[in-house]
């Protein structure tokens, strides 16, 4: 045997026991004759002591960090117990060792504040995987994919795997392609997502599926973004969205009993789209905390002010207790509001001062009795500053939620530690792109329209306002899912794909094998899909999903470990006919 424990198992109740351990060198510590080794492995560190006689062996065949090592000693009671780490209290009295392999010096401490910089520890990721930090975040999404997992099997879930190399799946974003050798000049696409084969399994009668899989999306990255990212992906038959919302509240809350200890009493909150965006200016609204948007349109128009009055949407927030902003800050504020991301072109203040008095940065069009009043709408006491945004309806609605996120950020209101999931439903069925000057689906093109909407669809002035049988589920202001009642009727979805600017021939090239099975006896079926790195992440307290994926991708989509992506040689080229 090759070791009897592992590096985090040894206590007190060992003492006395020869044993063998293998795992890494991450410290060597030198005390004249003596020696101290942490030896580490993913289980822990236990340390090694090296009395006189091993220390000599040791001087000959010097050791360095990360060395592998195989040791065989006695446990024994440390006399400098280290409360830190749960093998603090014992020590191994090395007898014997084998260096299983030598290590080059790593480019940078394997420790949790490690001194090598991003690209660094992407390069060299089979090294960065061995910090701890990163040991949990992955130990952390087993345990929520073994969560899911249990869960959906007690609910008697299947799991199916669908295929890789597929025909492009519309969730609205750029497909990565696969070149055919066999059928020169035709392509393959990765799929977004299983959304067709998952409704195709509904058609052959297997009711309950489930997936964690892969999807792949070309589209700009951020932190919660990578062009490949892992769904759990899920559908059910013979549903509706109560039934849907009921199932993944009931896995959500399991997730969250099993990995977190953390039990959820309450039914999670719903909100309606519209309701979100009016209230937070977004679809995924960070309940954490309120300062909820309030529109002031009326309020501050006719007072000579024009950008205000000509503006489509005036809309301000209430930072409770920051009266007392400086100048400098509010001119930070303004400064930020007005970076490219944000768009803005100024930022507005009213200081409801705790004397009663107002101030704000707008004083020659509003007086004291006008600022009151607007203050008065805003619900905003002695004490608080409001913020001001106005400009195009959209644009100002966006970047007011931003700048309500950016000051629950200052202002500590976003505590990764609580958790305040909730559904947003009623979505709208369509959105309006004004790039391309025509109709999208909100979520994508199976999703069911609310059945007395339906009409709606003959009259495209009406389509904003169609609702969907769609659903988001939101985690303290991340998508983490997203789902929907499908179409199951080829009438419905003809109409469907007809709104969406597709002709019959090009619905029936895309979608053909959808629309034919939906002559063959289609149950309604509806399911969602949520976001497992997103998850992964929120639960490990971060909305950056990079340290939850064994081997992610930079923010530039590239792998700076394998190069990739890289060229291929002509060879390859040629066969590919490229
Ligand atoms: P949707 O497109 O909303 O729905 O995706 C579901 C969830 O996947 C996560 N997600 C991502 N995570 C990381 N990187 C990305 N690039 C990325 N894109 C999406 C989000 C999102 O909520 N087929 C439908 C589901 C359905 O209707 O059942 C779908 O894919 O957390």
């Amino acid at each position: 045997m090759f070791r009897t424990h592992t590096c985090g198992e040894l206590r007190l109740a060992h003492i006395g026991q020869e044993i063998s351990l293998a795992g890494w060198v991450k410290t060597i510590r030198k005390f004249g004759s003596i020696t101290f080794i942490d030896l580490r492995d993913r289980y822990g560190i236990t340390q090694l002591y090296f009395n006189e006689a091993q220390n000599q062996v040791l001087e000959a065949q010097p050791l360095g960090r990360e060395f592998v090592l195989q040791i065989h000693g006695k446990v024994i009671e440390r006399s400098n117990k280290n409360a830190n780490i749960p093998t603090g209290e014992i020590e191994i009295e090395v007898s014997q060792y084998r260096i299983l392999n030598s290590s080059e010096t790593p480019p940078f401490t394997i420790e949790d504040q490690t001194d090598g910089g991003d690209e660094l520890r992407m390069k060299y990721r089979f090294l960065d995987l061995r910090r701890d930090t990163i040991r949990k975040n992955l130990e952390l999404r087993y345990l929520i994919s073994r969560a899911a997992r249990n869960y959906l099997d007690s609910q008697l879930f299947m799991e199916v795997e669908t295929p890789m190399l597929i025909k492009s799946t519309p969730e609205g974003a750029r497909d990565f392609v696969v070149p055919s050798r066999m059928h020169e000049g035709q392509f393959y696409a990765l799929p977004q997502s299983p959304q067709l084969f998952k409704q195709l399994l509904m058609v052959a009668g297997y009711d309950r599926y489930y997936q964690i899989v892969k999807c792949f999306r070309d589209e700009d990255l951020r932190a919660d973004r990578q062009p490949e990212f892992t769904q759990i992906d899920c559908e059910m038959s013979f549903v509706e969205q109560e039934d849907i919302l009921q199932m993944f509240e009931g896995m959500t809350k399991a997730i969250f009993a099993d990995v977190k200890g953390l039990d959820f009493e309450e039914d999670f909150p719903r909100m309606t789209w519209e309701h979100a965006m009016e209230n937070y200016g977004n679809d995924k609204p960070d309940i954490r905390f309120e300062m909820k948007l309030q529109k002031l349109n009326e309020q501050v128009k006719g007072n000579g002010f024009a950008i205000f009055d000509d503006a489509e949407l005036v809309v301000g927030i209430v930072a409770k207790s920051c009266s007392e902003y400086t100048r400098k800050q509010l001119d930070e504020l303004t400064d930020w509001v007005k970076r490219p991301q944000i768009g803005m072109k100024g930022l507005v203040y009213i200081k409801c001062n705790t004397d009663g008095t107002f101030k704000s940065s707008v004083d020659k069009f509003y007086n004291e009795e006008k600022l009151k009043q607007i203050a008065g709408h805003c619900e905003a006491s002695a004490g608080d500053l409001i913020l001001l945004l106005s400009g195009d309806e959209a644009l100002t609605r966006k970047a007011i939620s931003e700048l309500r996120l950016e000051m629950g950020n200052r202002l500590n209101l976003r505590n990764p530690e609580v958790f305040k999931p909730l559904w947003v439903i009623d979505f709208p069925l369509f959105e309006y792109d004004a790039e391309t000057n025509r109709y999208m689906a909100c979520h994508h093109p199976f999703t069911s329209p609310k059945p007395e909407h339906i009409a709606l669809m003959d009259d495209i002035s009406q389509y904003a306002k169609i609702k969907a049988n769609a659903y988001d589920l939101v985690l303290n202001g991340t998508e983490v899912g997203g789902g929907s009642i499908r179409i199951f009727n080829k009438d419905l979805q003809e109409k469907m794909f007809a709104a969406l600017g597709f002709s019959k021939e090009e619905a029936n090239e895309k979608f053909g094998f959808l629309l034919s099975a939906f002559e063959y006896g289609t149950p309604p079926h509806g399911g969602i899909a949520l976001g497992f790195d997103r998850l992964c992440a929120l639960l490990g307290g971060t909305d950056s999903i990079r340290d939850f994926i064994a081997f992610p991708k930079n923010n530039a989509g590239r792998d700076v470990m394998l190069d990739a992506p890289g060229p291929i040689d002509e060879i390859q080229k040629k066969e590919l006919g490229l």
